[in-house]
């Protein structure tokens, strides 16, 4: 049986990803990982904000400024609280590279055009086999339009597809008044491939202590509906990779994501709960599900159940939003 599978322009043993989070920040976990049957890992993301930081240290050491804005970013972490520094983190790319055999893709995270852009080429020459961007972005200025977010992020993703040659994937939120159009726009500006979606943490309130407090909480399955979704119709349309990301804990969330049009499935919550044994599990799934359904090759499962190829397309559309909320009767 076949699990093979194209993403950017990569060839993986199978759609199995770990997605960008700190696993790979260690070597040994990441040496497990690919052992379970992980095809490709993503980085924890740099971010715009450390690289800056970085940059203003280096300037305040070389001039000391009375008027630098150092504390200006105070509300982000400090410069010690990121995971790794920008140095560390070229340096783990390459120490990944050389005790895995499996793809590395780096993530380098930001909001608005910037020098820190330029650290993809520092990242390219570490030795990334490909670079996912992820613009996550939270507009809270009512002078900035949908045009200027979207903007930002086609300018960031232009100059960072010219800068380097490793391929580049965008890892999108589902907040665009059009995603498909914006998808069609990213791909002219170099993405080659997304990722759907960004996990939004949303702060929760603290009614005692009158306060907002930030909360990490894994995901469930029930996310997933909201990426078979967008997959299902970005996948006849798209001409570079999909990668699912969100929800996919089960073989059945996996073989759906596969059957909505994904070239390779990222996992992170499901790793995090029950570790690498997650991969052959979800795996052996897949297997048993294909060998059901005469399927030799993963070519064959891959959008079987997307936009232009499921039995009833209405059912991802308008159509069936109108048909359910008529349906309910009391
Ligand atoms: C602890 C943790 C750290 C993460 N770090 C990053 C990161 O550095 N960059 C990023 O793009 N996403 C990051 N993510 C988001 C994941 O890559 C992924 O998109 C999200 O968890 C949804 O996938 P899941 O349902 O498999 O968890 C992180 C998630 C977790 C739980």
């Amino acid at each position: 049986m076949n699990l093979e599978t194209r993403y950017l322009g990569l060839t993986l043993k199978n759609p199995v990803v770990v997605g960008a989070s700190p696993f790979c920040d260690n070597i040994d976990t990441a040496r497990r990982l690919e052992e379970a049957g992980a095809a490709a890992i993503v980085m924890h993301s740099l971010f715009e904000e450390q690289i800056d930081l970085e940059q203003q240290a280096l300037m305040h050491h070389l001039e000391t400024p009375a008027e630098s804005n150092y504390e200006a970013t105070s509300y982000f972490p400090h410069y010690d609280d990121y995971h790794l520094t920008p140095g560390n983190y070229l340096r783990t790319i390459e120490r990944l590279k050389s005790s895995l055999g499996i793809p590395v893709i780096a993530s380098l995270n930001g909001r608005r055009p910037g020098g820190w852009v330029d650290y993809a080429r520092r990242i390219e020459s570490a030795g990334a086999d490909a670079l996912e961007l992820n613009t996550y972005q939270l507009a809270t200025d009512p002078s900035l339009s949908g045009e200027d977010v979207e903007g930002d992020i086609l300018q960031i993703v232009r100059s960072v597809t010219e800068t380097i040659n490793i391929p580049v994937s965008v890892k999108l939120s589902p907040y665009h008044a059009s995603l498909t159009h914006f998808a069609k726009l990213l791909d002219e500006h170099g993405a080659g491939g997304l990722v759907l979606f960004n996990r939004f943490y949303q702060p929760d309130f603290d009614i005692d202590q009158m306060d907002v407090v930030p909360r990490l909480k894994l995901s469930y399955s029930s996310e997933l509906l909201l990426r078979l979704r967008w997959l299902s119709i970005l996948s006849p349309t798209i001409r570079g990779s999909l990668a699912c990301s969100g929800g996919v804990h089960t073989p059945e969330d996996f073989i759906k994501a596969l059957l909505a049009g994904a070239h390779a499935v990222q996992l992170v919550s499901v790793l995090l709960e029950s570790g690498p044994r997650a991969i052959p599990l979800l795996l052996d799934g897949l297997r048993g599900w294909m060998h059901d359904h005469e399927h030799e090759d993963l070519s064959t499962v891959r959008g079987a159940l997307n936009l232009k190829r499921c039995p009833d397309p209405a059912a991802h559309e308008r159509a069936n939003y109108i048909k359910i909320l008529q349906s309910w009767k009391i």
